[in-house]
């Protein structure tokens, strides 16, 4: 079988490498791809931003499975266009896709079908905004209610600087296009998990859980970024909190889609913040995370592809996942300035040796091939991803490879999975 993945980051890196492990795979062609990519799978060019560009290589190639990455293409309905031309595609379609494209309506959705989330109030008009930031107590967290790439949460200390967020969105000043809606939220306190199913429309298959790190500094400190690593762990959720998890948070929201006649196919990623009152709903993805990618797909023992596959076919309700017990941890090297302004094109230096470690996968996500070089081309560059039997294991692996890896102005944080090895993170 042919496959085709759709994106060009290390989250796709990853599902070409768990792709081309399956024994049914013969192809593994990946679209526009990246410099490492191509290292192990066909790289073909293609527009993620435009329709006709991604239908017009989706019927040339004729793949037998359609992987789609990012957001972005699922918000203009790629999977509905691709399916019309009678081609299998995992992902959801443009409106199952509102979960994560629009915030106003994940949470109007969450609360229709009870299922537990911050309180919140959605906004058309900084007026309106006014009169509902009164009933809320600082720190506020005030949210653009379309994607954002990672820049449209702020988190704001006191009523003035939430309704100067919230102006910023409504202007367009903040993120360059006007919102039409901004959600205001309570501050929630908590561990934050992340917490990926795969779903078929009417059943729900939880993949390994991991935590993120967002912020671009150790300690969790400086700007939002796309994920600067991730751990992974058995321990993080125990067989319980799971199981709670599933019952009232993952498989309503899916029984509700199916309720509303929005069925839901793809991976229903949950960011979830456990609280003092229990698991809460901090928004929704409807793909899959990265970096969580990188280090829940070198934990999957099974094949990769026969799940999604039974996705497609609605057929979850007899799959279950295999797992390797123990740990991963990936930890993402970037480019000095992100994310903010930085500069691409320096040489990577390393790899080799880097790869050699032993349980390492490097997943590339800012690179290019240029003069018979491989050079940095994103602000996120590489996530060095490790497994071992233990966490602790874990990241010693992926720091020991990220130490043979050089290019200029490399930047990773130190502190990966460091919480979770002090215990704080056991939720
Ligand atoms: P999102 O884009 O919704 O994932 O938000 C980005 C990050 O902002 C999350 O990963 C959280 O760390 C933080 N965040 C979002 N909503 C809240 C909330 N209601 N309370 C506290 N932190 C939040
Ligand atoms: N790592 C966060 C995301 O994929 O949105």
């Amino acid at each position: 079988m042919k496959v085709l993945i759709l994106g060009s980051g290390g989250r796709e890196h990853a599902l070409a490498w768990a792709a081309a492990r399956s024994p049914r795979v013969t192809e593994v062609v990946c679209a526009p791809g990246n410099g490492g990519i191509a290292q192990t799978a066909r790289c073909a060019p293609v527009k993620l931003n435009d329709l006709e560009s991604m239908v017009r290589l989706a019927v040339a190639e004729r793949p037998g499975l359609i992987i789609v990455g990012p957001e972005l293409p699922l918000s203009l309905g790629v999977v509905d266009a691709l399916r019309e031309r009678g081609l299998r595609v995992f992902g959801p379609t443009r409106v199952a896709a509102m979960l994560e494209t629009s915030k106003g309506f994940a949470k109007r959705f969450l609360q229709r079908h009870n299922i537990p989330t911050g309180n919140y109030a959605v906004c058309a008009t900084a007026a309106e905004f006014g009169k509902a930031v009164d009933l809320f107590h600082p720190p506020i967290v005030v949210k653009a209610d379309g994607l954002a790439a990672g820049k449209g949460v702020i988190i704001c200390p006191s009523r003035a600087t939430a309704m100067e967020a919230a102006q910023g969105l409504f202007s367009g000043e903040l993120l360059g296009a006007a919102e039409r809606q901004v959600v205001l939220e309570e501050f929630l306190e908590g561990e934050e998990i992340s917490f990926l199913c795969l779903c078929d429309g009417s059943h729900v298959v939880p993949l390994a859980p991991a935590q993120d790190h967002k912020r671009i500094g150790d300690g969790d400190t400086g700007p939002n970024t796309g994920g600067m690593g991730v751990y992974s762990t058995d321990a993080m959720l125990d067989p319980g909190m799971t199981e709670w998890i599933l019952r009232h948070i993952a498989e309503p929201t899916v029984r509700g889609m199916a309720d509303e006649d929005v069925p839901f196919t793809g991976v229903l990623y949950c960011g979830l913040m456990i609280t003092a009152r229990g698991p809460q709903v901090l928004e929704f993805n409807v793909r899959f995370g990265d970096p969580e990618t990188q280090a829940i797909l070198v934990r999957l023992e099974s094949d990769l592809i026969d799940a999604l596959d039974a996705a497609i076919d609605g057929e979850l309700a007899e799959t279950e996942l295999r797992w390797a017990p123990g740990a991963s941890a990936c930890v993402v090297a970037s480019s000095a300035g992100y994310p903010g302004n930085y500069k691409t094109g320096w040489p990577i230096a390393g790899l080799g040796a880097a790869g050699q470690t032993p349980g390492v996968q490097i997943f590339h996500a800012g690179t290019a091939q240029a003069g018979g070089q491989l050079v940095t081309a994103g602000g996120r560059v590489l996530g060095v991803t490790a497994m071992a039997d233990s966490l602790e294991e874990a990241l010693d692996r992926a720091y020991r490879a990220m130490d043979e890896i050089s290019f200029e102005g490399i930047y990773y944080r130190r502190d990966i999975g460091r919480r979770a090895l002090k215990g704080a993170a056991h939720v």
